[in-house]
């Protein structure tokens, strides 16, 4: 498949492996990159900046493929991270959760992409505005830290596409090669996992998350966190429980103080739910196996070709042979 994305980033597939706080690692962003698709490295979970040049050797060691690195603006101090996000020399940098405008002009400078993640038209067009190579519209489907404005990924990306010059990827319950093509149709040009990444058989999540990603269905997932501002969507479970009694009831210490980067940490890679919680969009509805990395993004893609092909009778026009037979 080509696309500006491709073209833009240097990859085989339209695909971005989403930043995924605590688990894309420099090992699996390799297993990534390995199949095609855009890996990226999660900066600002790791404990120190020298650790981020660690998951990059790791990467390094295992690909010499392009990758990114995410960086998330909000909760910590940035700089460090994005110093050595730099230094790194990845081929693009996402920036996410919070005001990119004092580090787009730094990451430009050393000759790095940039990549925005918005969840509105007009923090869209306020990336484009201060020179983004390219906008993630993620829709509040997605899994983790959603926008506060509720809509869907099928407007908000077909709204930033038409409003865009600059190539806008679809993020947010994409999880096969349909959600792939839908996003193409919307005038993407390509789209960004993060839920359907996890369900893999390289992704180092506890097994008790991969489990709970099998088994749960699209009604299931619940966003939690909006009275701090931020709000994401998560897995249900005794300590989403918690949190949402607090929510409703309200606590003694700050809603924020149970849903740290330990709980999350704990849920993810520990596989406890009943001190820990755990990120995941509303496409977990739509996984239903623990595939390869390579098999995800190879059938991801074939899917998305027999979509097209099989779209063709709708037009008036012969279709696949499959469908011919059909
Ligand atoms: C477990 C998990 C962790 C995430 N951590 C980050 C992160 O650190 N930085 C970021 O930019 N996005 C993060 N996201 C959001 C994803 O990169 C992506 O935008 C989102 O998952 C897309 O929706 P989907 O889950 O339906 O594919 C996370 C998502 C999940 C599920």
């Amino acid at each position: 498949m080509r696309t500006r994305l491709t073209e833009l980033l240097g990859v085989e597939h339209p695909i971005i492996q989403g930043g995924l706080a605590h688990i894309a690692t420099g090992a699996f962003a390799a297993a990534v990159a390995e199949a095609g698709a855009f890996a990226q490295i999660t900066a600002t979970s790791l404990p120190t900046p020298d650790d981020l040049a660690r998951e990059v050797e790791a990467f390094r060691a295992r690909s010499a493929k392009p990758f990114g690195i995410n960086v998330a603006m909000g909760h910590r101090p940035v700089d460090a991270f994005l110093e050595a996000a730099i230094a790194a020399r990845p081929t693009a940098i996402s920036l996410t959760g919070g005001n990119p405008a004092p580090y787009i002009p730094r990451i430009k400078a050393a000759g790095i992409l940039v990549l925005v993640l918005v969840a509105s038209l007009r923090q869209a067009e306020k990336a484009e505005a201060l020179g983004a190579d390219a906008v993630i519209a993620v829709g509040q489907e997605g899994g983790g830290h959603i926008g506060r404005d509720d809509v869907g990924t099928l407007v908000l990306v077909r709204r930033v596409a038409q409003a865009l010059r600059v190539p806008v990827v679809a993020s947010g319950g994409v999880a096969d090669g349909a959600g792939l093509l839908a996003a193409l149709a919307l005038g993407a040009a390509g789209v960004e996992l993060g839920t359907r990444f996890l369900a893999t058989v390289e992704c180092p999540v506890h097994p008790r998350y991969k489990a709970a990603l099998l088994e749960a269905g699209e009604t299931e997932t619940v966003v939690v966190g909006r009275s701090t501002g931020a709000p994401g969507r998560v897995l249900p479970g005794p300590w989403v429980d918690v949190i949402r009694r607090h929510e409703q009831e309200g606590g003694e210490a700050p809603l924020w103080t149970l849903m740290t980067a330990e709980h999350n940490r704990r849920g993810a890679l520990a596989g406890d739910f009943e001190r820990g919680f755990v990120w995941a969009g509303q496409g977990v509805g739509l996984i239903r196996d623990v595939p390869s990395v390579r098999d995800l993004v190879t059938r991801m893609v074939r899917e998305a070709e027999a979509g097209w092909h099989d779209l063709a009778p709708v037009f008036g026009r012969a279709g696949s042979p499959e469908a011919a037979a059909r």
